[in-house]
């Protein structure tokens, strides 16, 4: 029911003739006010946070950040503006005239004609400090508030540049997005990391199993791009994975978002390395021409030097060793390693970390893994006593592994034997009949986005560069 103060501003605003009410001026962001060339008075309207108040005899001075950019805009106004509530991590908004800044530090400022406390902030009890440059792991005990620090801000921009990157690389080059579903029936890594999809009640839903069959938040969306890639011979995915690792590594989430493509009438793993170096060198290069301050901000102040490393990797040509020569190198090597490294076994991040650093700190393939440790999916190198399949991992510096490929198992027989031997030939009839109904030589990988960030700005834990990470024991929000 309608209040009575409402009802009668209701009734009086259709009765009478509507009062003229003055237009607030047109709403401009942080970012496009300081794009303006030659500011010649026009009046906007800026909405934001404020990230500082100095306060002068007869002259207030505010900086208010919207997200746009790292920058804040300063805000001059008259002090009789100034109001008790106006004070750091306040919300404003604010309509005034843009004018050219006397001051060198920026070319524009507003010049405030009205302030308008949206929402109050006491700056006592509010964790953030302005002039604090708070270390990554203080922000992370803080995931409601830590994207308003100047870190996160950056960090998160070129999130959101290098996705878009990412897209325009694809469609670039003649891919098809595809979106694979986030609940699955098949486990593709088979590896067990698996997240079973339950109903959170039985009332509703009597029946033992949802969906009749156990099903699961999906590992990764390779084997449906597979699916896809009998129709469209260039296909790509990217979209949130997850996997029940119980680890609280640095470079390990529950739940991360992954890059996957997949291409039709590939015959050998180069063309597949070519696409990967490709998409890791466009990529970045988009990203450093989108947002250079935010990126900046990364290698000054949370990775020094990674500037120069970035550069490193990007004018050289990535090497390609195969996992032969890796574990020769390995055993070779001077330093004594927690996992002794033998043929046969997989390679651990502290061998990963020494290959890398051994190729000089260029990006290094590693490719041809023995059979036994990889998935059934991967293509058969019929190379003898040392059995190995056509499968390919890009090291990174300051990461380890960032892709993961292959060549796929196309022919019929050799599928077919693989998955009985791991007891799969039931449940992936269907993916034996993509080998039956115009099969074609095919390969993809998948690239780690959280990794890929970390990669370019240089920054050592993956908790960092995603809004809300989950790993075991955390799903905070
Ligand atoms: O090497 P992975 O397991 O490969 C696949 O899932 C393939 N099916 C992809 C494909 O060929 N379409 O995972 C790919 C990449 C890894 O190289 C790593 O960068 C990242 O995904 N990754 C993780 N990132 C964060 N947290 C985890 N727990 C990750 N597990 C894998
Ligand atoms: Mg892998």
């Amino acid at each position: 029911m309608l209040g009575a103060r409402c009802l009668l501003r209701a009734l009086r605003s259709c009765s009478s003739a509507p009062c003229p009410r003055p237009k607030p001026p047109a709403r401009l962001s942080v970012r496009d006010a300081l794009r303006v060339q030659s500011p010649s008075g026009e009046r906007v309207t800026v909405q934001g946070w404020v990230r500082s108040v100095r306060s002068q005899k007869e002259v207030l001075f505010l900086h208010v950040n919207d997200g746009s950019s790292l920058e804040s805009l300063q805000i001059v106004a008259d002090s009789n503006l100034e109001s008790r509530e106006l004070d750091f991590g306040c919300s404003v908004e604010i309509q005034g005239q843009l004018v050219k800044s006397p001051y060198k530090r920026q070319n524009v400022e507003l010049k405030a004609e009205k302030i308008e406390v949206v929402g109050t902030c006491d700056p006592k009890d509010f964790p953030l400090k302005y002039k604090d440059r708070p270390p990554l792991e203080y922000l992370r005990q803080f995931p409601h508030l830590r994207c308003r620090t100047n870190a996160l801000g950056s960090i998160l921009r070129v999130r959101s540049e290098a996705t878009a990157a990412i897209h325009s690389f694809f469609k670039d080059n003649g891919f098809v997005h595809i979106h694979t579903p986030i609940i699955t029936s098949n486990d593709c890594e088979g590896a067990g990391e698996l997240f079973q999809v339950e109903p959170s009640s039985k009332i509703k839903v009597p029946e033992e199993n949802f969906f009749d069959v156990p099903a699961f938040l999906t590992v990764s969306g390779q084997l449906h791009l597979e699916v896809m890639s009998g129709a469209f011979t260039q296909v790509f995915t990217f979209g949130p994975t997850f996997r029940a690792e119980n680890s609280q590594s640095r470079r390990h989430l529950s739940e991360f978002y992954m890059v996957e493509a997949e291409i039709s009438f590939v015959e050998s793993l180069q063309d597949i390395m070519q696409v990967m170096e490709g998409l890791f060198k466009s990529v970045t290069a988009m990203v450093l021409a989108s947002c250079p301050e935010d990126v900046a901000l990364c290698h000054k102040f949370i990775a020094p030097g990674q500037k120069d490393r970035l550069e490193h990797m990007l004018k050289n040509n990535f090497l390609t060793i195969s996992y032969t020569e890796a574990m020769e190198i390995l055993k070779q090597a001077s330093q004594n390693f927690t996992f002794t490294p033998e043929w046969g076994v997989d390679l651990y991040t502290e061998h990963e970390k020494y290959l890398v650093e051994h190729c000089g700190n260029i990006p290094v393939f590693v490719i041809n893994y023995p059979l036994s440790l990889k998935p059934f999916y991967m293509r058969d190198n019929e190379d003898g006593p040392q059995h190995t399949v056509a499968a390919v991992d890009l090291l990174v510096p300051g990461v380890g592994e960032l892709f993961g490929g292959s060549l796929r198992e196309e022919r019929y027989h050799f599928l077919e034997q693989r998955l009985a031997r791991s007891g799969l030939t039931e449940a992936y009839q269907w993916y034996l009949d993509l080998r039956r109904f115009g099969s074609v030589p095919h390969g993809g990988f998948g690239m780690g986005f959280e990794r890929y960030l970390q990669c370019i700005l240089g920054i050592d834990n993956i908790k960092d560069v995603i809004p809300f990470p989950r790993f075991t024991h955390s799903c905070i929000l």
